[in-house]
């Protein structure tokens, strides 16, 4: 299964892909955690990613066209992928296509979550993620059981640097102009699937399930 998650910043993408990879045993790839961990390592491509990252603005197409297209010809993609965050412009998705095309290997569907800006602002300036596990929490509606510590492993939870307020009305004003476009072309490819991402990420996530079943 060939998934691609569509949704502005804190729709809730990495959160299902994390619940898709656990139930169906397929890798989430998710370029934004991709490129953070670059930026965390000083890697070439971190300090390539670092500053249009912190600023809210989406790296340069043709660097994060190579992260995927070396990605999903990798061993563990063979019997399926979870693309959360990629493609993010019109550019990306033809070269997504044209990737897929040469592998012989189809999109089976691509879930668009929708969501209120003032939910996703709420969602995203509480948000904490596990710094060792990945894991994500959130101040108010999924604390910890400890404040500041991961559940899952018991690493130290942290708050990523664009989740500030400022840095997120840029993300969703980016995700307006270059990313939105993105549902009609894939609506007219016939394999656009809209839900709306209100209740709880359970809920959702037995709606995704009811999907791509
Ligand atoms: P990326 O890491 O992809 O961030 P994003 O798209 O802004 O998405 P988020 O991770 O913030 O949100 P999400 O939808 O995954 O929501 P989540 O499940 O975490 O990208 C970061 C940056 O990297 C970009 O700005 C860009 O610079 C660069 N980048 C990445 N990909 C790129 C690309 N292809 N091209 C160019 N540049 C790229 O949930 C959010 C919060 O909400 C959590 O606290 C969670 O617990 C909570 N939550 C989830 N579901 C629910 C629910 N149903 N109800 C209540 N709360 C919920």
């Amino acid at each position: 299964m060939r998934l691609i998650l569509l949704g502005p910043p804190g729709a809730g993408k990495g959160t299902q892909a994390k619940m898709l990879k656990e139930k169906f045993g397929i890798p989430q790839i998710s370029t934004g955690d991709i490129l953070r961990k670059a930026v965390s390592n000083d890697t070439e491509l971190g300090k390539q990613a670092k500053a249009y990252m912190g600023d809210g603005q989406l790296v340069p197409d043709e660097i994060v066209i190579e992260l995927i297209k070396e990605k999903i010809k990798e061993d563990d993609c063979a019997g399926g992928f979870i693309l959360d965050g990629f493609p993010r412009t019109i550019v990306q998705a033809e070269k997504l296509s044209e990737t897929l095309e040469e592998m012989r290997l189809d999109i089976d569907a691509v879930i668009d979550f929708e969501v209120d800006p003032q939910e996703l602002i709420v969602r995203l300036t509480g948000r904490r993620s596990c710094s060792n596990c990945g894991a994500m929490f959130h101040d108010e509606t999924r604390p910890p059981a400890k404040t500041g510590v991961c559940d899952h492993c018991g690493s130290k939870l942290y708050q990523r640097p664009d989740d500030n307020e400022e840095t997120i009305l840029k993300r969703l004003e980016v995700y307006e102009n270059e990313t939105a476009p993105l549902k009609e072309f894939y609506s007219k490819q016939g394999n656009l699937k809209t839900l709306e991402g209100r209740g709880s990420a359970e809920e959702i996530f037995s709606q995704v399930c009811d999907l791509i079943s």
